[in-house]
């Protein structure tokens, strides 16, 4: 048994659990997911599994993403790169509603599924329901030679490594990756973006591992705000466009290793009901860079503030106008709007992250749910 804690040891690399390693490996694990893949001198993006079927990708009528808990969170921040870029109409399903919801499916369609573990029962069938109706199934796993990456005509993998922390973290940031390089990739065969505009996202692209790296200074100072909110006993986590599926993400992950309950919202919604629970006891976490629908955010703070909730701002390097209203603000580097997520979904893992060690919990086995789920 000593043997078996000492190789566990070693496999944390010198970090407390295996979630926080993997915090740690996202830059690295982002640029795995990229080299070989985006070729910025040529101004190329080389993906086989995308290339072999292009003439179904540019026919498609629509793409439907399936996925589960995390993944999910990728597939809509996807919906909103490939709608914005490439011009495809996308739709973003539960797996388990999809299968048997009895969905309209044609050949014209094209499904990508999206799975860390390749493994996941609703997915997996998904995929059998949408192969039966001949539609092109395109797989996004992290897991080699797994079933979903068996069971789908094509696709790419995220290359994050091994996760072991039952909560996702770099597997999330990586599927992005890829569904971004398929959609930059499409949008320049489609001629839905100019060359410019193209290369300007393969330079951010190539910067956004250093960026994160940046992010990820701001532990000691997110580990300082867990503190002070660590005995919440609901939190709520907003943002717009690309960043609503990250305030989803970030509530996800409080909710898996915390067991505070944690809901995401569209900024904008919160007027239609949980503004209702805004009083001086909860903590809302708004997502606030300065791309995308930045000044109407800061409206949001203003409402959230007059009911005196508490503010933890995501904000980019520089931000005033959040830091005034704020209770907090925890910075991240600029990119460019569709990259956004890959940067603010790095201070809500450590958020979580550090709440649930404060908590005492178990943070890479949360009780009663599994890394990955083969049953229904
Ligand atoms: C479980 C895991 C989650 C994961 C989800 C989907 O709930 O705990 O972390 O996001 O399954 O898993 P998949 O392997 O299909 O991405």
């Amino acid at each position: 048994q000593k043997l078996q804690l000492n190789l566990e040891e070693i496999e944390k690399g010198g970090y407390e659990h295996f979630m926080l390693k993997e915090i740690h490996e996202q830059p690295k694990a982002i640029q795995d997911t990229y080299r070989g893949r985006l070729l910025r001198d040529q101004a190329i993006i080389k993906m086989a599994g995308v290339e072999d079927n292009m003439k179904k990708f540019l026919n498609a009528n629509r793409i439907i993403i399936v996925a589960c808990g995390t993944s999910w969170h990728a597939g809509l921040v996807a919906e909103y790169i490939f709608e914005d870029l490439a011009r495809i109409p996308v739709e973003v399903e539960y797996a388990s509603e999809f299968r048997y919801r009895n969905p309209v499916i044609t050949e014209n369609d094209v499904l990508i599924a999206i799975s860390q573990s390749g493994e996941t029962a609703d997915t997996l069938a998904a995929i059998k329901l949408a192969k039966s109706k001949g539609a092109f199934v395109f797989g996004v796993c992290n897991v080699v030679g797994s079933s979903i990456a068996r069971e789908t005509h094509a696709g790419a993998y995220t290359h994050a490594g091994p996760e072991i922390g039952v909560a996702s973290t770099k597997a999330f940031t990586t599927q992005i990756t890829v569904l971004t390089l398929m959609a930059l990739r499409l949008a320049r065969a489609k001629g839905t973006i100019s060359s410019s505009d193209y290369r300007h996202h393969l330079l951010e692209l190539e910067m956004i591992p250093s960026k994160v790296e940046e992010a990820l200074k701001s532990d000691a100072h997110i580990k300082y705000i867990a503190d002070i909110y660590k005995e919440a006993t609901n939190c709520l986590y907003l943002g717009r466009g690309y960043n609503f599926p990250v305030a989803l993400e970030g509530a996800l992950k409080l909710k898996e290793i915390s067991y505070i309950h944690a809901e995401g919202y569209p900024a904008a919604e919160m007027k239609h009901g949980p503004i209702a629970l805004i009083d001086e006891n909860m903590p809302v976490i708004v997502i606030a860079t300065k791309k995308g629908h930045y000044e109407k955010v800061v409206s949001n703070i203003q409402e959230i503030k007059s009911r005196k909730g508490k503010i933890i701002g995501i904000v980019t390097e520089g931000d005033e106008q959040v830091k005034a209203l704020a209770d907090h603000v925890i910075e991240v580097p600029e990119t460019l709007e569709p990259l956004t997520p890959l940067l603010t979904t790095i201070p809500l893992q450590l958020l979580s992250y550090h709440i649930a060690v404060l908590l005492d919990k178990n943070v890479d086995q949360p009780r009663n749910l599994a890394k990955s789920v083969t049953v229904e």
